[in-house]
């Protein structure tokens, strides 16, 4: 055997590794050929004797070539040996031109859309916490419930359930939800018009990708939910800013001389300054909507938890004409990770909405559909949201009760009727930004609502905090240390 090559396989094979020796000898003369240690031509030596010289088995020799061999990297000749294939490219390919200096991190790389994407990012690192938005107490989450009806499930061993889910979700979960659509919302829906995902993202994603094009604009609250906003930029959509008052999102004039393809909007509490929107201002984009053909997603991310009154009607019970998709999932009501949300679509789309499913993402995870079909059948959901609804409230009052020990009025409160957090204003002279950063150093998470608004310029300042998981004892002691980092501000 050529002694220079067995030398060197000898002495990387010698090398301290976890790795089994077929895989590191494969490898190893896959670098040799890439690198062009090992010519085209070059004839590799026997079997026998390449395992001989590196004291290997035989069929770990004969392993090793059929793997070279099965991924193209040698050809065997009958009865002439093993050789090197010759895998250059067949053509010469235009040299590229030298790169222009470009900044590091490989943005560079990334295609327009996905700069946008990545600069847009605004998934926080930490998911848990005082005062981190958006996030339900997980640890009250019934698992005991939930792993009963998931073993039997299981135990009963229904194959249909683990093969790719039917578009649109597992029929009797889709049952499920239209009827605690109906019993808790009063929304009227076929089954065949719920669409199951994995969230609102992706009911979102979804709603763009089957009715907008490329270059369509999107009106969007301002200020509004960020992955709303970085969802559509990264879909070459165009988000058109529309301010938010005390009745909701409200189009000038001007924006109104020029219809969108679709309207986004949390009419039931608007995120994240919490308002409600109108009826007047519903029955506006409705009209507004259907005179221009424009459609409609109307983003029910938390309104079940509403103190005070029950749950609002959503607009979609007031639309007529199938113009508006209503969006919620199972984030905020049972725990973000679960990844499962729901659509319910006007019924000349339904079928469309569940084959685009079906072919955008493959869905799947029917064994979870079928748990949570069970789950809601069996009243689980309703007694969970009743049990959480009771909690959140008194961690919401424990909230208020700290900024109003502290403050009294002079700092002012949005949106604490519902949902899972609240908006704290800011004096004057605090910037949000830098409030939060400060705040995060000190142990608390909470977010700068300036970041929600398309521009700074039109920017209101001050603090989105969240209290549905924090425990109520830690909220006084959690806000006070937040107090001393508002007030050095
Ligand atoms: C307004 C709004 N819409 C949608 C979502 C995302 O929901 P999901 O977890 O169902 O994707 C959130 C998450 O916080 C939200 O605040």
């Amino acid at each position: 055997m050529n002694s220079v090559l067995a030398e060197w396989l000898k002495a990387h094979l010698a090398e301290p590794s976890d790795d089994p020796t077929y895989r590191r000898l494969v490898r190893l003369l896959q670098t040799s050929i890439l690198e062009g240690r090992l010519a085209p031509g070059f004839r590799l030596p026997a079997s026998r004797a390449l395992a001989a010289d590196l004291g290997i088995a035989r069929n770990t020799a004969i392993q090793v070539y059929e793997q070279l061999q099965a991924e193209g990297y040698v050809e065997a000749r009958t009865g002439s040996g093993t050789y090197v294939a010759d895998t250059r490219p067949a053509k010469r390919l235009p040299t590229a031109l030298a790169p222009a200096r470009r900044p590091a991190g490989g943005m560079h790389r990334l295609s327009e859309r996905g700069r946008r994407t990545i600069e847009l990012a605004g998934v926080a690192r930490t998911q848990w916490g005082a005062f981190m938005p958006g996030v339900p107490d997980v640890t009250e989450f019934p698992s005991h419930v939930w792993t009963r009806l998931q073993n039997r499930i299981w135990r009963h061993g229904r194959h249909e359930l683990m093969t790719y889910a039917p578009g649109g979700g597992y029929p009797p979960l889709r049952r499920a939800i239209a009827n605690y659509l109906r019993v808790s919302r009063g929304t009227t829906c076929a089954p065949e018009q719920i669409i199951v995902t994995t969230g609102i993202h992706q009911s979102i994603d979804l709603a763009i990708r089957l009715l907008c094009d490329v270059g369509d604009e999107v009106w969007v609250e301002d200020p509004c939910y960020w992955g709303v906003r970085n969802l559509l930029l990264s879909s070459g959509l165009n988000p058109v800013p529309i301010a938010v008052d005390a009745e909701g999102m409200n189009p000038s004039p001007r924006q109104l001389s020029r219809p969108p393809r679709l309207i986004i909007c949390t009419p039931s509490h608007q995120y994240p300054l919490g308002c409600v929107m109108s009826l007047q201002r519903r029955r506006m984009l409705l009209e507004y909507a259907r005179a221009h053909g424009a459609w409609i997603i109307e983003d029910d991310y938390d309104s079940e938890f509403r103190y005070g009154v029950g749950p609002l009607a959503p607009l979609q019970g007031l639309d007529q004409d199938g113009q508006v998709i209503y969006v919620s999932s199972f984030s905020k009501v049972l725990f973000p990770g679960m990844r499962v949300g729901y659509m319910v679509v006007p019924e000349a789309i339904a079928d469309l909405c569940a084959k685009g499913i079906a072919e955008l993402y493959r869905e799947g995870q029917m064994m979870a559909q079928a748990t949570l079909g069970e789950f809601i059948d069996g009243g689980h959901l309703a007694s969970h949201i009743r049990r959480m609804r009771t909690l959140y409230q008194q961690r919401r009052d424990a909230l208020l009760q700290a900024i109003q020990d502290t403050y009294e009025d002079r700092l002012p409160v949005l949106g604490g009727d519902a949902g899972l957090h609240l908006v704290l204003g800011l004096p004057d002279t605090a910037d949000d930004t830098d409030v939060a950063r400060r705040a995060e150093a000190a142990g608390i998470m909470v977010r700068a609502l300036s970041g929600y608004y398309a521009s700074r310029r039109a920017a209101r300042g001050g603090l989105i905090l969240g209290y549905a998981c924090v425990p109520q004892a830690r909220i006084e002691p959690s806000f006070s240390v937040l107090r001393d980092v508002i007030d050095a501000a």
